[in-house]
C-alpha cells in the first residue's frame, strides 16, 4: 500500500448479503474517507480489498471462498496488497479463514467495524495478519451522510442484532443481541439524509417491528414511524423486516395513516405448516399469519406484502410443503424469497437430521418459485391502464434509452420519455423527483410505463 502522506491507497469493498451489510460497507466507506482513503471502482486498482460477507446459507459462504481463492494472484503480484474479511462470515468463521487462505490479512468481524481504519493502520506496510472478531465490541452508527452509495434513498439502522434464535438461523451468533437505537438519533440522522437531498429511507432492523424494546418509555416502531413522517424532505419510510410474533395493529394503522410511509410490508411467513413454523421457534401459526394479513389489506387497501420461504427444513412432508403453497396462493405475495434449507453449524436445526433429500428441495423450490412468478404476474398486470407515483431514480439499468425508479408498493417502473427528447438531460432534472407515471405494460418483475404528457411538461417547465 501506498504512504498516506504521498498517495491516498485505494479501496475496494465488496458486499454480500442483506442490507444490513449494505449499509455497513456504506458506513465503511464513511469512516475510511475521513481517514483518507480513496476508493478504486475495480479491484484491480485496488491497494486494500475488503469483502463485506454473509454466513446465512453454505452457498453464501461459498461464494466468498472463491472469490477469496481468485485474489490469490493479485496479492502474489502484489504483497503490499491489503486483503480483508469483515462481517458476519469474518466473525461465524474467525481464524479458519486463515487457515484455508493464507494470503488474507483482516478478518474483522460484525463488532468492529469501528476499528478498521486503526487495523488496517496496522497492518499497513507490515503484512500483518489481524484477527478482531471481539463479541462485546461496539456496534457504532457513526454516519457521514454525504458518502451514499444513493442520492435519493438510504437506509437507516434503528436496531442491532436479534434475540430470536429461530432454529435454521445464524443471526444471532454472528449479529449478537438485539438493542434498539434511541429514537433522538435515528430522527437527527434522518433529518441529515433529508438535508442532504435523500427523499427515501428504508429503516432496517433483523427483527424491526419489535423496535423499542429495553428503551426507556414508550417507544415502538409505530411511535417512531409518527415521528419520523414529518421531517420536512422525506417523501417516503419503508421498514424491514417484520417478524410476523411481533406485528401489531398500531404498526399497521401507522403505515395506513402515516402520508410518507409506504404501503408496504416485508414480513416473512417462512412455512405455511404450523409443525414446521414450531420447529422453526416462529412463535406463531400460519392462522396468525394469515390474520395480520387480513388486517393490513383491511386497514391499507393498496398495501403489497414480501415474504420468505424456506423449502426442505427438517421433517418437511409433502403435506407440510402443500400448506405452504397454500399460503402463498392466499396471500397472493408481490414478492417472495424463496430459499432452500441450509444447515448452519451452531444452531438448533443443525441437530435435526437434513432428511429431505435434495432433488426434492429442488423440486419444491421450482414449485414455489414458478407460483411466485404466476402471482407477480397477475398482480402486475392488474396494474396496467392504472397511473402510479414513482420516485425516479436515474436511467435503467437494463435499457439506457429509459428511466427507472420505484412505487411506493417497491415495484420496480421503467419508463420511456416523450420522443425527440434529450434523454440524458431530462434524466438528471427527474431523478430524485415524484411522477406519475400510466402503466402501459407489465411483466413479473417490473412495470412499463409512460410518462404522461402533462406530468413531462410539469417536471420540464
Ligand atoms: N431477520 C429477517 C431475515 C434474516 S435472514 C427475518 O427474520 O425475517 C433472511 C432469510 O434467509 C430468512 O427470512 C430465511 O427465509 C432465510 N434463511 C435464514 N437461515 C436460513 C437457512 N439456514 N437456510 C435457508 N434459508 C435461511
Ligand atoms: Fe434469523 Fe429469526 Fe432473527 Fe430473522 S428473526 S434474523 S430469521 S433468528
Ligand atoms: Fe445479513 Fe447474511 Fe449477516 S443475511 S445479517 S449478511 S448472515
Amino acid at each position: 500500500m501506498k504512504s498516506m502522506n504521498t498517495n491516498q491507497p485505494k479501496v475496494f469493498i465488496k458486499t454480500y448479503g442483506c442490507q444490513m451489510n449494505k449499509l455497513d460497507s456504506e458506513l465503511s466507506i464513511g469512516s475510511l474517507a475521513k481517514s483518507g482513503y480513496a476508493f478504486a471502482e475495480e479491484e484491480k486498482d485496488a491497494d486494500v480489498i475488503l469483502l463485506n460477507t454473509c454466513s446465512v446459507r453454505d452457498k453464501a459462504e461459498h461464494k466468498v471462498y472463491s472469490q477469496l481463492g481468485s485474489l490469490r494472484d493479485q496479492k502474489e503480484k502484489n504483497p503490499e496488497l491489503i486483503l480483508g474479511v469483515l462481517g458476519c462470515m469474518a466473525q461465524n468463521e474467525g481464524d479458519r479463514i486463515f487457515k484455508r487462505m493464507p494470503h488474507v490479512n483482516l478478518v474483522c468481524g460484525t463488532r468492529m467495524f469501528s476499528k478498521l481504519p486503526e487495523l488496517l493502520e496496522e497492518i499497513n506496510g507490515t503484512n500483518k495478519r489481524i484477527i478482531a472478531v471481539d463479541e462485546d465490541g461496539e456496534v457504532s452508527f457513526d454516519r457521514l451522510v454525504t458518502q451514499r452509495q444513493n442520492r435519493y434513498n438510504a437506509f437507516v439502522s434503528v436496531m442491532r442484532g436479534c434475540d430470536n434464535y429461530c432454529s435454521y438461523c445464524i443471526v444471532p451468533y454472528v449479529r449478537g443481541r438485539e438493542f434498539s437505537r434511541p429514537v433522538t438519533d435515528i430522527i437527527d440522522e434522518v433529518k441529515r439524509l433529508a438535508d442532504d437531498g435523500c427523499k427515501e429511507v428504508t429503516l432496517l432492523g433483523q427483527n424491526v417491528n419489535s423496535y423499542g424494546k429495553g428503551l426507556n418509555g414508550e417507544v415502538t416502531l409505530a411511535t417512531l414511524l409518527r415521528k419520523l413522517d414529518p421531517i420536512e424532505g422525506i417523501e417516503r419510510i419503508r421498514f424491514v423486516t417484520s417478524h410476523p410474533r411481533d406485528m401489531t395493529k398500531e404498526i399497521i394503522e401507522a403505515v395506513g395513516e402515516l402520508p410518507g410511509v409506504c404501503e408496504y410490508l416485508h414480513m416473512p411467513a417462512q412455512s405455511g405448516s404450523d409443525k414446521i413454523l414450531e420447529r422453526m421457534r416462529r412463535q406463531y401459526t400460519s392462522a396468525h399469519y394469515r390474520e395480520l394479513i387480513e388486517m393490513a389489506k383491511s386497514l391499507v387497501p393498496d398495501i403489497k406484502i414480501a415474504s420468505d420461504f424456506i423449502v426442505g427444513f427438517p421433517g418437511e412432508t409433502e403435506g407440510d410443503f402443500e400448506d405452504t403453497v397454500k399460503l402463498l396462493n392466499d396471500v397472493r405475495c408481490q414478492n417472495s424469497f424463496i430459499f432452500k434449507y441450509s444447515p448452519r453449524t451452531g444452531t438448533a436445526a443443525a441437530e435435526f437430521p437434513d432428511d429431505v433429500q435434495e432433488e426434492t428441495k429442488k423440486g419444491r423450490n421450482h414449485i414455489l418459485l414458478d407460483l411466485h412468478k404466476k402471482i407477480s404476474t397477475e398482480e402486475n398486470r392488474k396494474i396496467v391502464g392504472k397511473s402510479v407515483e414513482v420516485l425516479v431514480e436515474g436511467t435503467s439499468k437494463s435499457d439506457a434509452g429509459r428511466l427507472s425508479g420505484r412505487t411506493r408498493q417497491n415495484q420496480i417502473v421503467a419508463f420511456d420519455l416523450p420522443e425527440g427528447s434529450n434523454q440524458a438531460g431530462i434524466s438528471s432534472l427527474m431523478s430524485g423527483k415524484l411522477v406519475n407515471i400510466d402503466i402501459v405494460d407489465s411483466t413479473d418483475l417490473t412495470l412499463f410505463g409512460d410518462l404522461s404528457e402533462i406530468a413531462f411538461d410539469k417536471m420540464t417547465h
